[in-house]
Formats: structure tokens, sequence, C-alpha cells
């Protein structure tokens, strides 16, 4: 696969952290030192699907592919307030292809763990262009009167297209079962049989301490893991794109790898923790200020519930 075309949107509301501290016991100062964030973006009049068509669109328009072109929309998505049609399917109407649509669900991770499907599609059915969108509302897992998990994430929408091509240099997917680290339980309709206390709501719990250290590990493992196998020395990576989750995990992972910090860039101090949207937005706002340069390495990193983590080295060819 080539990508040749990014798209990204945000919403408009913006939320600093002394907006925060109005309602929670928390303050500026804890949450910029513990995770670098100053301000996120939340959903208020906008909802997720008009963000995922406003990325998708300005990928589409950005690759210059006729909609009709394109064979497969695979969208990550952890969850929204549609459980039954998928995301990719209502996209897929308001942007004007035609096409399969597929929907996945592997928290952080998720736009790593797409384009590796979209490349064995590729490889495994000829596709021409495939549409990768991630689409993602964490900040409506959370319960807002707890102050652990609500400074931590923000909204947003980010996409590519996909078309043929050979700059896919190396990938590894990995998932290890276990719910105890993040977890996150919505309450299904009631049945006549239900039985006490199995049906339940439960917002987003994390253990951030535990999430901390396997992000760190998991991201320094996958990374090293793809280097070595593409045969590529750590400093020829250009950019090394990770999952937006906390500026002291980025930084961490930068430190273990020795490598210098202007490699590794970021934007979770205006957008927060947005889960699997945060490579590609990071993405769009790179290509579209001219920093990616045709021939650049980039890998990506990313890590979540699940536990899953993902890496991908990618040649920058547009
Ligand atoms: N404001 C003020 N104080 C707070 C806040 C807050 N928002 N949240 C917690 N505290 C308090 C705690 O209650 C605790 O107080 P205590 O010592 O009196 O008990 C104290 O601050 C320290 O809490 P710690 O948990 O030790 O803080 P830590 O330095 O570990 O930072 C954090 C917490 C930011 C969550 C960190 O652990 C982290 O970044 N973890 C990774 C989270 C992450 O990236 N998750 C995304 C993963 S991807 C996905 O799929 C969701």
């Amino acid at each position: 696969m080539k990508i040749i075309g990014t798209g990204s949107a945000v919403p408009k509301k913006v939320v600093t952290n002394d907006m925060l501290s109005e309602f929670l016991d928390t303050n500026d100062e804890w949450i910029t030192t513990r995770t670098g964030i100053h301000n996120r973006h939340l959903l208020t009049e906008e909802n997720l699907l008009d963000l995922a068509i406003e990325a998708s669109k300005n990928a589409i328009a950005s690759s210059g592919v006729a909609p009709k072109d394109i064979d497969l929309i695979i969208c990550s998505n952890v969850a929204n307030n549609y459980i039954t049609p998928s995301m990719s399917t209502m996209v897929e109407g308001e942007i004007g292809c035609e096409c399969p649509c597929i929907d996945m669900n592997v928290a952080c991770a998720g736009f790593i763990y797409a384009l590796d499907y979209a490349e064995a599609y590729f490889i495994a059915r000829g596709a021409r262009n495939i549409l990768v969108l991630c689409a993602e509302e964490p900040t409506r897992f959370l319960n807002w009167k707890q102050r652990e998990n609500s400074v931590l994430f923000g909204d947003g929408a980010g996409a590519v297209v996909l078309t043929r091509g050979n700059d896919m240099l190396g990938s590894r997917l990995r998932a290890v079962s276990n719910k105890e680290v993040i977890i996150y339980r919505k309450r299904m309709e009631p049945t006549p049989y239900e039985v006490e206390g199995v049906n339940i709501d439960a917002p987003l719990y994390m253990n951030g301490r535990e999430v901390f250290r396997m992000a760190v590990k998991s991201s320094q493992q996958d990374l090293q893991y793809v280097l070595e196998h593409a045969g590529v020395d750590p400093l020829n990576v250009e950019y090394y794109l990770l999952h937006q989750a906390n500026q002291r995990i980025i930084d961490a992972i930068q430190e273990g790898m020795r490598l210098p910090k202007k490699k590794f860039p970021s934007i979770i101090g205006e957008y927060g923790n947005t889960s699997s949207a945060s490579i590609p937005i990071l993405l769009d706002m790179m290509h579209r200020n001219g920093e990616l340069h045709s021939g650049d390495l980039l890998a990506m990193s990313a890590f979540g519930a699940g536990f899953v983590s993902a890496a991908a080295l990618i040649r920058w060819s547009k």
C-alpha cells in the first residue's frame, strides 16, 4: 500500500484544564506535568458521524481519487451511540462510495491494525483504493465526576486513502487478553430472564500506572521488532508517530530508545488522547504543514485496551 491522501476533523469546543478544575478536584499544573495535555476538543453540537464524514471527505479530496474508485472502507471505532449499523456504512452513503465496509474495535491501536488489514486486502483481493478511517469519542465513556480519566481524553477523527504500492515496510500486531487494566461496560436492553448484577453500566476504568508501564514496554518492543525485521537503523526513521496517550509515555519511549526528541512529534497538548484517531490526526496535520517529504521513513506505534499493541514502518512517498 501507499498513502495518497490524509484528512482529519476535530470538534469546535475547546476545553482547557482550567475549565475542568471548575467542576473537578484537579488543576492545570497536575494535568500538564502528568500528561502534557493543555486542551482537548469535545463533541457538543456535532456528533461523531459528522467528524467521520468530514475527515473522510478531506482525505479523499487530498488523494484525488474518485469515491466510486474506493474498494473498501475500514473504520476503527471503539464505541459510538449506534450499535448498528456500523460507522463505516453510515459514512459510505454520505461520501459517495459503493463498496464493502467494515468496522473494527482494536481500541487505540485501531489505525495500525487497519493499515495492516488494508495491506492484506490489497494483496489478497487486488483492491485499487482503500479508505481507512478512525473516529473516536472516548470522552463519552467517562464518569465526569471522577478526575482520574476525565482529564486525559478528547474526541476526533482521522482518515487516510491508500492505493496500491510498496510503502508498507513492516508491521507487528499483538493482543494479550487482559480486562483488568482498561475496561468500559455498557448495559444492554434487559430481557425477562435477566439475572441481577450481570447487565451493568460501568464507565471507563483504567489502571493508569499499569497501562503506562505496559504501553512503554510494548511500544519499544514492537518498534524494535519492525525496525530489525526491515533492517532499518532507528536513526534513519524521520519520525516516530506514537499513539498520543500521554506526553510522558511518548517521552519514556523516546528516552528508552535513546533517540532525539525532535523525531517524536506530538499534538497531545492541544487534543488530548483521541484513541485510535490520534495517529491519523497527527499524520494529517504534519502532511498539511509540509513536514513530510517523499522518501521519509515513518514508524508508528500504538497500544490500548485489550491489551493490544501494534507498530508499522512505512515509507511516505506522496
Ligand atoms: N488531578 C489531580 N490529582 C489527580 C488527578 C487529577 N486529574 N487524577 C489523579 N490524581 C491524584 C490521585 O488521586 C493520586 O492521589 P493520591 O496519591 O493521594 O492517591 C495522585 O494524583 C497520583 O496519582 P497517580 O495515579 O499515581 O498519578 P500518575 O503519576 O501515575 O499519573 C496518569 C496518572 C496520568 C493516568 C498516568 O498513570 C498515565 O498516564 N497512565 C497511562 C494512561 C493512558 O495513557 N491511557 C490511555 C491508554 S489507551 C486506551 O486504550 C484508553
